[in-house]
């Protein structure tokens, strides 16, 4: 538990950790591919700790230096078969990109999750595998997944599901499959796999016509490695951003912060909600853009956001519907059914504490409605987390603003941002663990 109080302002520079995204696929790409890798500003988070362990059951050589890894990739053959079940803890992107990836290995393997990654929906990856001629086996549709690796068959298959990691997941078996292999999305979702792999060499070939994305692989072509510098984490930095925006007497800066713009709803929303962000210094950093952050005390206002957001910032929902409430005006936040399957039904526990923080909302079908804050300090409350750190953080944010909030399962936070809470009372914040 952990107690998170009114505080004055927030100033300076923060430290934001490197991207979670990024992070997990400089990891995978690289023990796929031939050559040493260098990756730096990784993030070590447990998320992204369960890839690297992943890796190295595998039989791929990782060091770990201070603020780096290197890994000695030996190309896209050349895992081996883990002598157990591989643990994946709380990580999604890890359960979903190795499932694919998995899938066309020539030996079997087992990957478990713990209790909140074993309730999440597994078969919108394994369905389009299964149409590769994929062999696995699911718990009820979850963790823990049985696969069978053995060689696939191409695919072609238009992605309705808003997912980064089905997309993904599809895409790293297609490595290993010499025909062919054609992917549509109907949305917008995350591009990182698709980048990496461009610059790693892959055979991928990406165009976009009407709405959709179409990406086309051709495998068994061997990749080569590239050193990485991971970007700043734009879903960790939105704390911080929201925290300054909300609390008068503040101005941060986040440096070299990645604003892909699959991916950068966030700042988009924040403006329209009228936020004083600036981003300069832009440009890319392997092929992903990035820039410094500043933000100041603003007076924000509700706003209307309609499904195309939720695809370009679903991580974000939490945070931003603290600044909602912080809004001089109601918001509505359209097309949310994504947030439900998350580390939590996030969805859900928005609601469950704004309520209990005195801010009016409501859910309509997969619609948010936020009414502004009607109290400005409350006596002690207790924050619902279900061991989500999206909701931890975004909750210790509103303390900031309220305090006396007390927030549950404050260790959830170490899958994502470890250093958050030093970083947080560093700037002016006030938490408390208890
Ligand atoms: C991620 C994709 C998103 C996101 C998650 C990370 C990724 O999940 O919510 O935190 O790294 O590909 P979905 O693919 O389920 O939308």
């Amino acid at each position: 538990m952990f107690s998170s109080k009114i505080v004055s302002g927030f100033n300076g520079e923060i430290n934001i950790p490197g991207d979670k995204s990024i992070s997990h696929r400089s990891i995978i790409i690289p023990s796929i591919s031939k050559g040493i890798c260098e990756i730096s500003n990784i993030l070590k988070s447990q998320d992204v700790m369960h890839t690297l362990n992943a890796f190295r059951l595998m039989g791929v050589k990782i060091d770990e230096l201070k603020n780096k890894i290197i890994i000695h990739g030996r190309g896209l053959n050349s895992l081996q078969k883990p002598n157990r079940e591989i643990q994946l803890g709380n990580s999604g992107t890890s359960a979903r990109l190795l499932a694919g990836l998995l899938s066309a290995q020539k030996f079997n393997t087992t990957l478990l999750g713990d209790k909140s990654l074993s309730l999440r929906p597994m078969k919108r990856i394994t369905d389009p595998l299964k149409l590769m001629n994929a062999k696995i086996e699911t718990s009820n549709g979850c963790l823990p997944i049985k696969i069978y690796g053995r060689e696939l068959q191409n695919i072609e298959i238009r992605i309705d599901i808003p997912s980064a990691q089905i997309k993904s997941g599809i895409i790293l078996a297609a490595l290993n499959v010499k025909d062919k292999s054609t992917i549509f999305e109907t949305n917008i979702t995350r591009n990182h796999t698709e980048i990496m792999l461009e610059s790693f060499g892959a055979n991928i070939d990406i165009s976009k016509k009407n709405n959709e994305t179409k990406i086309v692989v051709k495998g068994k072509k061997e990749l080569l490695a590239k050193n990485i510098e991971v970007p700043g984490d734009l879903s960790s930095s939105a704390f911080f951003i929201v925290a300054a925006s909300i609390n008068q007497n503040s101005k941060i800066k986040l440096k070299n912060i990645n604003i892909n713009p699959t991916r950068n709803g966030i700042i988009l929303a924040l403006d329209k909600m009228g936020a004083k962000i600036n981003l300069t210094n832009k440009k890319f950093i392997n092929n992903e853009k990035v820039a410094d952050i500043f933000v100041k005390s603003s007076k924000l206002h509700g706003c209307e956001l309609d499904e195309k957001f939720a695809k370009l910032m679903i991580d974000e929902y939490p945070i931003l519907s603290v600044a909602a409430a912080c809004a001089d005006s109601p918001s509505v936040f359209k097309g949310l059914s994504e947030l439900r399957l998350k580390e939590s039904n996030r969805l859900e526990l928005i609601k469950t504490n704004l309520l209990r923080c005195g801010c009016y909302c409501e859910i309509k079908g997969d619609d948010l409605f936020i009414n502004p804050l009607n109290k400005t300090e409350v006596n002690q409350l207790n924050i619902k987390t279900n061991f989500d750190h999206r909701i931890a953080m975004a909750f210790a944010v509103m303390g900031s603003k309220i305090g006396n909030l007390m927030i549950q399962d404050p260790d959830s936070i170490k899958t994502s941002f470890p250093n958050f809470v030093d970083e947080f009372n560093k700037a002016g914040g006030n938490i408390i663990e208890k």
